[in-house]
């Protein structure tokens, strides 16, 4: 008999939300953040840093380049990387996370020279590099793909301008061809370019460090390398995803909330299907409510790169639809592989129709959802359980928690300012073997911490 610790979250569903909480600093934006602080000749402080897994697998990757990083305070981190002496990203690190990818540009920029493990393919479907690589090569540098790794090596002593056109928008290629470019030779201008939030708030970092990068908010982007870069002191931007994701906790519980520390422009293409589906909708300066009284029906969706619908929403607005009257839409163009957490809420009683032709969902949405122990196979597709689970009869148990806590910092804790009730348990899982089956037994102690 073997035993193995499971982390679960603990849904009580059927509660109305109500009140206010705050949003907390973007993964996506300090990921590439943390990154480009390899490139800076002098210590970096960041602050709104998000205390999630993913931010602690960046810190180990920069750490074993030869970085030093402390933490200031709660979510201040300061980065120095005088000491960074090595290029190499290894698989260890870049298998826990794909973003790893994004330390290709800053040492490319700094040494001339990246060999990093490729991230390959993760739950979402591939993660092709072709567009980082055409960068690369574009910039001056040999590439290639050498036991799992991508090897990059500047032609000469620095990397120069190019002119590169992107045939689709990719967030990473983007940041990255920018990372590469801002100590590069000479101009660059980088052509149907991805324009997400974090996008931009990476270039206002490096602007931040001394960086000259012209035509952000737009599809093309112009950088001026400069011959280095300098240290800053910065704050992360908020995380649109889980103001996103807390919207929809919000909703599909009938809710009024008000989601602070915000940015309502960076989720407009959001709020706009909230307001369709007959959801009231007020935003601030800095702030977003929701009040969801009546909501006359659901809508259709087509996750696109931004301003479009944000393909790190579309599983807790498929959650949120399974319980809007009548029939909704949703079709994810960014991913190949990302309706797979359906059948989990079809054990909750959801009634959703996935085409892996079309990468369509069709969701009926149904009278009650009923609590059920699921697992969440990644981070979204973790918190749109939590979305079902807070609308459904009963409890609804959500094993898989490691995935939600790489990107939400204490979700159980933002959700009880609301009023919901979600409690982080450790239970001891038994496996036992039963002629060459395993059948598990969980038995959960909830942890006091938790609201
Ligand atoms: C980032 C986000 C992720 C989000 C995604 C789309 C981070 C850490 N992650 O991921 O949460 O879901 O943007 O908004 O910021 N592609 C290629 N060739 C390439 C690069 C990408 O074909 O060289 C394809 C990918 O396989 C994928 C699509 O483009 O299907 C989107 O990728 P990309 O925009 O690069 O997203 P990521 O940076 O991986």
């Amino acid at each position: 008999m073997l035993d193995r610790l499971d982390t679960t979250l603990r849904v009580r569903g059927g509660v109305r939300l109500e009140g206010s909480t705050s949003t907390h600093g973007a993964k996506n934006a300090a990921l590439p953040i943390m990154a480009a602080a390899l490139l800076a000749k002098g210590p970096v402080t960041l602050h709104r840093v998000p205390r999630i897994t993913d931010v602690s697998v960046m810190w180990s990757l920069l750490e074993s380049l030869g970085a030093r990083l402390r933490y200031e305070g709660e979510n201040t981190v300061t980065i120095d990387s005088s000491n960074v002496a090595s290029f190499r990203a290894p698989y260890a690190l870049v298998r826990k996370l794909a973003a790893s990818f994004d330390v290709v540009g800053p040492l490319l920029g700094r040494f001339g020279r990246a060999e990093v493990a490729l991230p390959g393919g993760c739950v979402l479907g591939t993660r092709a590099t072709d567009l980082h690589e055409q960068a690369f090569i574009a910039l001056g540098c040999d590439v290639r793909n050498q036991h799992g790794y991508l090897i990059a090596e500047s032609k000469h002593a620095r990397l120069h301008g190019a002119d590169i056109e992107f045939r689709m928008p990719s967030v990473g290629a983007t940041k990255n061809a920018m990372l590469a470019a801002v100590t590069a030779n000479g101009t660059t201008t980088l052509r149907n370019v991805a324009m997400e939030p974090e996008v931009i708030d990476l270039a206002n970092f490096l602007t931040a460090m001394g960086a000259k990068i012209a035509g952000l908010g737009t599809d093309t982007i112009v950088i001026d390398g400069v011959a280095e870069l300098h240290g800053v002191e910065y704050e992360i931007i908020p995380d649109r995803i889980v103001t996103g994701t807390l919207l929809f906790c919000g909703v599909v519980t009938r809710g009024d909330v008000t989601i602070r520390r915000c940015v309502p422009a960076h989720v407009r293409s959001v709020l706009e299907k909230l307001t369709e589906c007959g959801i009231e909708v007020t935003t601030g300066t800095d702030w977003i409510r929701v009040n969801a009284g009546a909501i006359t029906g659901g809508t259709e969706i087509l996750t696109a790169p931004y301003p479009g619908f944000p393909t790190d929403l579309q599983p807790q607005a498929v959650a949120f639809l399974c319980t809007a009257p009548g029939t909704s839409v949703v079709e994810e163009s960014i991913f190949n592989a990302r309706f797979s957490y359906v059948n989990e809420l079809a054990r909750m009683g959801a009634d959703v129709r996935v085409s892996m032709e079309s990468n369509t969902a069709v969701v009926k949405g149904v009278a009650q959802l009923s609590g059920a122990p699921v697992e969440a196979p990644d981070i979204r597709a973790g918190a749109a359980l939590v979305v079902a689970g807070l609308a459904a009869h009963g409890e609804t148990e959500i094993i898989g928690l490691e995935y939600i806590d790489r990107g939400y910092e204490r979700l159980e804790e933002m959700l009880s300012d609301l009023g919901g009730q979600v409690q982080r348990s450790v239970g001891v899982t038994q496996l036992v073997e039963a002629s060459g089956l395993f059948e598990t037994t969980a038995y959960p102690r909830v942890s006091p911490a938790s609201g």
